[in-house]
């Protein structure tokens, strides 16, 4: 299992849904930077469960602990080990479902791999996992925000079959994002999407949605062609989130409906550099960054585990009806904004390392 990712700013990520915790180490911090618990915190509340009545609900407080690396508020360029405790386990819930692999969910492919697999909560293929990431991740925006002055922004542009106004990617602020428990900027929008999550909620069932995100002030010449593509990267670490079916940048595929000639990104003088006057591209050329913002989307399944019976058959093939018990996401998409935030400030942070590294 590979539970590590990065080449410089590496992350390894550890624990089940119901073990003692979850975390994360992180090698590759650079030393000398100020890092704190304070930092990583925000974005694992808004990560947590039990947030708003449009997750699960789940209660943990997800405190972070920072166990090594850190010494009087400063990094010592020693691995970082990170660690939050799980507290509002419930295994019961999931006696029922021991023996029936539930549709769409990770208990059958990982009881075929390992012969084994955790006894509830879904262990590693639980969200709890993300925890980790998320950890790691707030450490890698601290790191790119305080020396390039990165900002990465993500929201919900679609639940179900809601769609969100376009969103200015130039100005769009997490404040804003936050201003709603959905993470949608648009609010008319967001008034429909809460209420089909609630409605879904309501009757056992789940939706599906999208997540945006922007990364700006990123410098031109990040990644590394050509199997480490920025955006072969970032597709990557989208698609390693729990839930997640599809990765888009820039055009992606509407981009298949134009022409070259409007499809092109003139160049054009900005403030004193070659920038782009459109941005089909998505801030990448050639898997390099160009100094334009990256943007890009990611496609959320209707989680698995729903509350409504369902027809299938138990791990010996017998016919039986799976009632799913426990506490679920009816949609994953507002918890997963900051894990989309993180997983790209992994990446963004590996790259400037790399290319720090070629001098
Ligand atoms: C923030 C977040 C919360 C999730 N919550 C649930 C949940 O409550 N119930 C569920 O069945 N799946 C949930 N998932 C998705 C499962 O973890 C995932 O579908 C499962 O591990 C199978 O993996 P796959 O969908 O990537 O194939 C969640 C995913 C994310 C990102």
């Amino acid at each position: 299992m590979s539970s590590t990712f990065g080449t410089l700013f590496k992350i390894t990520t550890y624990g089940e849904s119901h073990g003692k915790g979850v975390g994360a180490v992180v090698d590759g911090f650079p030393p000398n930077l100020e890092l704190s618990e304070d930092d990583i915190q925000p974005q694992l509340d808004r990560r947590r469960p039990g947030q708003s009545r449009l997750t699960t609900d789940r209660e943990e407080l997800d405190r972070v602990t920072i166990l090594a690396g850190v010494e009087n508020g400063v990094s010592l360029g020693t691995p970082v080990s990170l660690f939050v405790a799980n507290k509002d386990q419930k295994p019961s819930d999931y006696q029922s479902m021991r023996s029936i692999p539930r549709p769409s969910h990770a208990d059958f492919t990982y009881q075929v791999k390992y012969g084994v697999r955790a006894s509830s909560g879904g262990g590693r293929s639980s969200a709890r996992e993300t925890i980790g990431r998320v950890a790691g991740g707030a450490m890698a925006e601290k790191f790119l925000k305080q020396v390039y002055g990165v900002d990465i922004i993500a929201w919900v542009s679609a639940v179900g079959t809601v769609d969100a106004a376009d969103t200015d990617v130039d100005s769009i602020t997490r404040e804003k994002i936050d201003e709603q428990p959905v993470r949608c900027p648009d609010l008319g929008a967001a008034d429909s999407m809460k209420q089909n999550i609630l409605a879904a909620k309501d009757v056992g069932d789940s939706l599906g949605g999208i997540v945006s995100c922007v990364c700006r002030n990123v410098p031109a010449g990040w990644g590394e062609p050509v199997f480490d593509k920025l955006e072969a990267r970032l597709a990557q670490a989208m698609l390693s989130i729990p839930a997640t079916k599809g990765f888009e940048i820039g055009s992606g595929f509407s981009g298949t409906r134009m022409q070259g000639s409007a499809h092109n990104d003139p160049f054009v003088m900005k403030n004193g550099r070659l920038g782009t006057e459109t941005n089909y591209s998505g801030g990448t050329q050639g898997g390099i960054s160009n100094g334009e913002p990256i943007f890009f989307r990611v496609a959320f399944k209707p989680p698995a585990t729903i509350g409504l019976p369902q027809q299938t058959v138990d791990f010996k093939g017998e016919r039986v009806e799976l009632l799913a018990k426990g506490r679920h996401d009816p949609c994953v998409v507002p918890r997963a904004v900051p894990i989309v935030e993180t997983m790209a400030a992994l990446v963004l942070a590996d790259f400037a390392l790399r290319q720090r590294a070629r001098g």
